[in-house]
């Protein structure tokens, strides 16, 4: 169940609108159980590879993989099977939720659209159990609201409890936790990692963020201007950075957070 990306590289515009490659030969893998850190600057990739990785723009060379599968070459019903198996949680919860549908609603849709469960009894329990797994309860209240009825953390497990009514085998989450409290961020990472402990799903976790990679990590791949510049366990990147700009870049970052550091609980 492994999704790879292989010499991926993408250009945005043609001819003299062309940037500079966004993407530039990036190979990098995640599998279920992984909790696989994306770090970088601003503009240096991290978003373009997920939309490749997710099959949302097609890499200009290189490709992506599931299962061994290229994306390119999967029967309609590969393709289902790998929507339904890469999922993705993404940075602001209120522009990736209808705002006039309400909880129930939103995963209902999820739930009917790729036939995870039929008949109103059936999606309606298809619906706690989803609200249940990523700790919104009471369900029934929570399934009667509204977007903007729920707080910022609240509204990520929405998405989050969107993703896993699936069954998905790795989440691609780009900055999920970035605009969160970090009180609020800590139940979050500690949701994602029981999620990989109790489901194996395995996770691709793109941030800016250095010390919420430094608590959850495993492999971490650090990306600069298109490519990644470096791929190491993340204790190995922590001791001993491989190159000049990831030193750069934890000399950086801020100190561990006391806050995140109490709140998490280990895997
Ligand atoms: N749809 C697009 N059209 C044109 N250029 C784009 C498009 N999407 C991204 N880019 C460019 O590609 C480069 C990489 O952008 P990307 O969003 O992948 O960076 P990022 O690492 O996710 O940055 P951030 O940390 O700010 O989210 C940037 O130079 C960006 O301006
Ligand atoms: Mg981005």
């Amino acid at each position: 169940m492994i999704l790879t990306a292989s010499h991926v590289s993408k250009t945005f515009g043609r001819g003299r609108t062309a940037g500079a490659k966004a993407v530039n030969d990036v190979t990098l893998a995640v599998a279920p159980g992984d909790f696989t850190a994306v770090v970088g600057e601003s503009g240096s990739g991290k978003s373009t590879v997920a939309r490749m990785l997710l099959g949302l723009i097609a890499p200009d060379e290189g490709e992506v993989a599931f299962d061994g599968v290229p994306l390119g070459s999967m029967s309609r019903a590969q393709k289902m099977a790998f929507r339904s198996s890469v999922q993705c949680v993404l940075q602001d919860p209120s522009a990736a939720l209808n705002p006039r549908k309400s909880v129930r609603d939103i995963l209902a849709e999820v739930i009917r659209l790729h036939g995870a469960a039929t008949g109103r009894a059936a999606v309606e329990e298809k619906v706690r159990e989803a609200l249940a797994i990523v700790d919104l309860q009471p369900t029934e209240m929570y399934a009667n609201r509204l977007p903007h009825q729920l707080s910022g953390g609240q509204r990520q497990r929405v998405l989050i409890a969107r993703a896993v009514i699936l069954n998905p085998s790795i989440i691609i989450a780009d900055e999920a936790v970035s605009a969160l409290d970090v009180s609020v961020k800590a139940g979050i990472l500690n949701l994602l990692n029981r999620l990989r402990r109790e489901r194996n799903i395995g996770y691709l976790f793109i941030t800016h963020d250095l010390p919420v990679v430094k608590k959850v990590a495993g492999d971490v791949y650090v990306m600069r201007s298109g490519s990644v510049v470096e791929h190491a366990p993340k204790a190995q990147l922590f001791a001993a950075p491989g190159s000049e700009y990831t030193r750069e870049l934890l000399a950086a970052a801020p100190q561990p957070d006391p806050v995140l550091a109490r709140a998490w609980i280990r895997g």
